[in-house]
């Protein structure tokens, strides 16, 4: 049996829809990614939406147009996708790691004060897996403080804090579709916000700075004159044949999420006989979406002595595991011990260690909507048979 780590959902209405733009010779961002957006505006409560050719370039035009300026400081996860750090330092801005809570793998809220400084304009939270940040006390701070809140939900669509959508609650949030995602455009991603400033000013960056989007203008009574062009933008615009993908997906993103959850519970308690992996922990009042089931391998470990020999057992597990057809991945990895931002700022695992810890030992196990009782079954077993002291 071969099961992947992940698996997109399609069916015939992506079929169709694609058929569908093509027949129309629109494939650029068009109707259907204003249908898209309006869908998530639905969906998320969210006033703006703004799809995007990825998340990356979501959370870069998150950044220019909440005004983050070259020098300052921008606060993040140490244990995130590497493109959180990347859009800081895409703006010139210098990125400021934050260790995280190794339960929740997500920033540490009580770290998070003594990083902020007068030169603080932003905390990134990420929403990583599928579970929200802890916003509450983040918000608190960036009332306290004034700095700017950009959430990185690229992973979170449908997870919720508190009853709220994870990416409502900063002053921007960003979305990714990417097929590891729980719904997926192909690439794309999705940029909300509650400004209306915010959203004009994004909207223009998206398509080379320019005054109206070329649907607008074709819609409009002089279509073939130029609009006016008063940004330095860039074209971050996802196309029509994306954001057709994206309107179906959307259709089926409660009932995706619902059988992740029944899946993720059923992991769950398969791994209440294995004392050597932890399952993701869900704090109250959060829905955690299951973008990734993510475990802890050898959870009781807490400190960095021995985590090269474990890293190594972790890794040999890996691989037997995908000798027998079950594909796993580390949850994601410590940003601050890549090459660039290692190199570049001298950073060490010990300067945030929890972070560079989950790095070495999480372990991600294959989750996707359309997985059977039996395939999971058998991961359970793989899991059984392959772990060695
Ligand atoms: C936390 C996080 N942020 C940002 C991204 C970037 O998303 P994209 O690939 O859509 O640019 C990812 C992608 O996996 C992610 O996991």
């Amino acid at each position: 049996m071969k099961i992947p780590i992940s698996k997109p959902w399609f069916g015939e209405e992506e079929k169709q829809i694609i058929a569908e733009v093509i027949e129309s010779g629109w494939v650029v961002q068009g109707p259907k990614v204003s249908a898209f957006e309006h869908k998530f505006c639905g969906y998320s409560g969210s006033s703006f939406a703004l799809a995007t050719s990825s998340c990356t370039t979501a959370l870069h035009l998150a950044l220019l147009s909440l005004g983050m300026a070259p020098g300052s400081e921008v606060v993040v996860p140490a244990f995130t996708w590497v493109a959180t750090a990347n859009v800081v330092e895409m703006i010139g801005a210098h990125p400021v790691f934050v260790d995280i809570d190794p339960k929740t793998y997500n920033m540490d809220v009580k770290l998070l004060e003594k990083a902020i400084t007068p030169k603080t304009q932003a905390v990134i939270p990420v929403s990583l897996f599928g579970l929200s940040a802890d916003m509450g006390p983040i918000l608190d701070l960036a009332r306290k403080h004034g700095f700017k809140v950009i959430e990185d939900a690229a992973c979170a669509l449908g997870s919720l804090y508190q009853g709220h959508h994870a990416g409502t609650l900063g002053d921007a949030g960003c979305f990714s579709f990417h097929p590891r995602k729980s719904i997926t455009t192909g690439e794309g991603g999705m940029l909300i916000t509650g400004s209306n400033a915010v959203s004009d000013v994004a909207r223009s960056l998206r398509d080379h700075g320019a005054s109206i989007t070329d649907l607008s203008r074709h819609l409009g009574a002089r279509p073939y004159l130029l609009p006016e062009f008063n940004h330095l933008g860039y074209n971050y615009r996802m196309t029509d044949l994306q954001g057709a993908l994206g309107v179906i997906q959307m259709e089926r993103l409660e009932q995706i999420i619902e059988r992740r959850i029944t899946l993720a519970r059923r992991y769950d308690d398969a791994l209440k006989e294995f004392s050597w992996l932890s399952p993701p922990f869900v704090p109250d009042g959060y829905r955690h979406a299951y973008q990734a089931y993510v475990c802890r391998f050898l959870p009781e470990t807490v400190s960095l002595d021995h985590v090269a020999e474990q890293n190594a057992k972790r890794n040999a597990l890996m691989d037997r595991l995908e000798a027998v057809g079950v594909s796993t991945r580390p949850g994601t990895h410590a940003v601050h011990m890549l090459g660039y931002y290692r190199n570049k700022y001298g950073l060490k695992p010990v300067d945030f260690p929890q972070a560079y810890l989950a790095d070495q030992l999480t372990l991600t196990l294959p989750l996707y909507a359309q997985m059977t009782e039996q395939e999971q079954g058998y991961v359970i077993a793989a899991l059984e048979a392959n772990y060695e002291i």
